[in-house]
C-alpha cells in the first residue's frame, strides 16, 4: 500500500507553483496579489451584497487579527466558529470583578450566580424570538446531550416510531437505539444524489404511514452538516398536523441562520454554542416546547434534578421545568459566557452574517465545479446542491487527478494543511449522507457488520473494498473573508492536470 506522504510526492512537485496564503503572499508574490485584486473586484461586481457586511472585514482586523497574523485560512465553522477577543475580556472581567458560587442556593454568592444563569436562560430565548409561555431552555453539554435527553425521555414504546432523513448527524441517528430498545419502529426516509435533498413524497408517504394515536417522532437536520441541503422547516407544520412531534436539529443552521421560533414551532431544538461563536466550549441546550414537555419521562434522577427525594421511603419528585433535566451542577461559570457570545452576534446581525456567507458561498462553488483539467475532466465533484437554492455554507467536494481517480481525502486535507488551510475530511459524522453521496450500497456495507468482531478502520476500508470512506468540506462562517476562499480555489487549482 503507497503511504500517504508518497502519495503526495507523486501527485504535487516539492514547490508549488502557486502561493495561497496571506504569508505566502507575504514573500512578495506580486502576481498573487494582483491576481487576487482583480478576482475580488469582479467578485464585488458579482456579489454586490457583499459590500453591506464590511463590518464583519472590521471585526476580523480587531476581534480576529490572530487569523491573519498567523496566516490562517480557517474553513471550519461547521466543526466550530471561532471566538471574538472582546468574547474573552467580557467574560474574564465578569468573574474576575464578582464573587460567584454554586448556583440553586439562598446565600448571596449562590444566588448572584443563579441571577446570572436565569438570565442567560432569557437571553436564549430572546435570541431566538421564542416566547417563554411557549419554549423552555434547558442547558446541556452540547447539541449531543441534548439529543441525548430526548432519547432517553421521550415515550418510545411499541407502536410508536422514530422517524429520520438519512440525512442526520450520528448524535441524531443515536436516538434510534432508544428507540429500538423500547419497542419502537424505526425508519428512515433516503436522500439522493446530486443534491442530496428529500423527496417531499417519499417525506408525506412516511409522515402518513405510522399509526394515529401513538407517539411520533421525526428528526431532521435544518441544514445538512455534510451537503449544506437546508431541509425545509415547513416540515415542521406539516409533520405535527399528522401528529408529530418534531426535533429540529438547528446545530448546523444556527451559526449562519436566523432561526426565529415564533415563526416556526419545532418540538425540540438542539444548539452547541461553540459553533455560534467558538467560545465557550462545553455548553449547548435543548429547546423544548412546552406542549410536549409533560410527555417526557427521565429514566433517572441526579442532584440539581428533583424537589424532594428520601432514601427511607424510596421516593423522589422531578422537579418540573427545565430543572429536571440539568444533571448535577451546570457550567456555571461558562454559562455568562454565551451572553457575550449572543451579544457579539447581534451586534453584527446574523443577516449580516448570513448574506456573506451566501455570497462567499457561491462564488466557491462556481469555481471548484469550472476547474477542469486540459483533458477537460473536471477536478472536483461535489456532493449537494451546486447553487444557492436551499442550502447553506457547507461545501463538500472530492478531488479527481486527470486520469479521473479518486485523490484521498485525507492526502488533500494533509496538503492543504501545509499550506494553513483548515477543512476537514471524512464523514463528518454523518454517515447516511456520505453513503447517499458515494453510492455506497447494503452489499458493500453489510461485510462490516457482518463479522463478530469489531473491525478497525484499516480493516473497514478492506471490506468495503478499498471504496473512499469520505469527503472534504469547507464551510464558511462567522468571519470567512473572500481572501479565505480565495486561497482554497488556488491550492484547488494546483491539482489541474496532475495524476497520481
Ligand atoms: C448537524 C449537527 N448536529 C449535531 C452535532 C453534534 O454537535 P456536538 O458535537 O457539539 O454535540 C453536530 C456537530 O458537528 C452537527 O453538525
Amino acid at each position: 500500500m503507497i503511504s500517504i506522504r508518497a502519495l503526495v510526492h507523486r501527485l504535487i512537485p516539492t514547490t508549488p507553483t502557486v502561493s495561497f496564503t496571506n504569508q505566502a503572499a507575504v514573500k512578495g508574490q506580486r502576481s498573487y496579489q494582483q491576481q487576487f485584486d482583480a478576482a475580488y473586484q469582479h467578485f464585488r461586481h458579482s456579489y454586490p451584497a457583499y459590500d453591506s457586511t464590511h463590518k464583519l472585514d472590521r471585526l476580523r482586523a480587531t476581534e480576529y487579527a490572530r487569523l491573519d497574523q498567523q496566516g490562517h485560512v480557517y474553513l471550519d465553522y461547521t466543526g466550530g466558529s471561532l471566538y471574538a477577543e472582546a468574547q474573552l475580556r467580557d467574560h474574564m472581567a465578569l468573574l474576575s470583578s464578582n464573587v460567584f458560587g454554586n448556583p440553586h442556593s439562598k446565600n448571596l454568592t449562590s444566588l448572584a450566580m443563579t441571577n446570572l444563569v436565569e438570565r442567560t436562560r432569557d437571553s436564549v430565548l430572546q435570541y431566538f424570538n421564542a416566547s417563554p409561555d411557549e419554549y423552555m431552555v434547558i442547558f446541556t453539554q452540547n447539541a449531543t446531550g441534548a439529543l441525548k435527553l430526548i432519547g432517553e425521555s421521550y415515550p418510545f414504546a411499541p407502536g410508536s416510531t422514530y422517524l429520520m432523513t438519512a440525512d442526520n448527524h450520528n448524535s441524531v441517528n443515536g436516538i434510534r437505539e432508544f428507540a429500538r430498545s423500547r419497542g419502537a419502529a424505526v425508519r428512515y426516509i433516503p436522500i439522493s444524489a446530486p443534491e442530496l435533498r428529500v423527496d417531499p413524497q417519499a417525506l408525506t408517504d412516511a409522515l402518513e404511514q405510522a399509526h394515529p394515536g401513538t407517539n411520533k417522532l421525526l428528526a431532521y437536520p435544518a441544514q445538512s452538516n455534510f451537503s449544506g441541503v437546508q431541509h425545509p422547516l415547513e416540515w415542521i407544520e406539516q409533520a405535527q398536523a399528522h401528529g408529530w412531534d418534531v426535533v429540529l436539529d438547528a446545530a448546523a443552521f444556527a451559526p449562519t441562520n436566523r432561526l426565529d421560533l415564533s415563526r416556526w414551532q419545532p418540538d425540540f431544538v438542539d444548539i452547541s454554542f461553540y459553533k455560534i461563536f467558538g467560545y465557550p466550549t462545553g455548553i449547548g441546550c435543548l429547546l423544548v416546547r412546552k406542549r410536549v414537555a409533560n410527555k417526557l419521562r427521565r429514566p433517572w434522577y441526579a442532584g440539581g434534578t428533583i424537589s424532594f427525594s428520601s432514601v427511607v421511603a424510596d421516593g423522589h419528585y422531578l422537579t418540573p421545568g427545565w430543572a429536571g433535566f440539568e444533571d448535577g451542577t451546570v457550567n456555571y461559570l461558562g454559562l455568562p459566557a454565551i451572553e457575550c457570545g449572543l451579544k457579539l452576534i447581534e451586534s453584527v446581525g446574523i443577516e449580516t452574517i448570513h448574506t456573506r456567507v451566501m455570497c462567499l458561498t457561491n462564488w466557491l462553488i462556481d469555481q471548484l465545479i469550472a476547474l477542469r483539467h486540459r483533458n477537460g475532466r473536471p477536478v472536483v465533484q461535489l456532493y449537494g446542491p451546486a447553487n444557492m437554492d436551499r442550502r447553506g455554507g457547507t461545501v463538500q467536494v472530492n478531488f479527481f487527478d486527470a486520469n479521473g481517480h479518486m485523490i484521498d481525502c485525507l492526502m488533500i486535507e494533509q496538503l492543504a494543511n501545509e499550506q494553513r488551510i483548515s477543512l476537514r475530511a471524512g464523514c463528518h459524522c454523518n454517515p447516511g449522507a456520505r453513503e447517499a453521496a458515494l453510492g455506497l450500497t447494503n452489499e458493500d456495507l453489510a461485510p462490516c457488520f457482518s463479522k463478530k468482531d469489531q473491525l478497525s478502520f484499516e480493516q473497514f476500508l478492506h471490506a468495503i473494498d478499498g471504496k473512499t470512506t469520505g469527503a472534504l468540506r469547507a464551510s464558511i462562517g462567522l468571519v470567512s473573508t473572500f481572501a479565505d476562499v480565495y486561497a482554497y480555489v488556488q491550492f484547488a487549482k494546483t491539482f489541474m492536470d496532475r495524476t497520481l
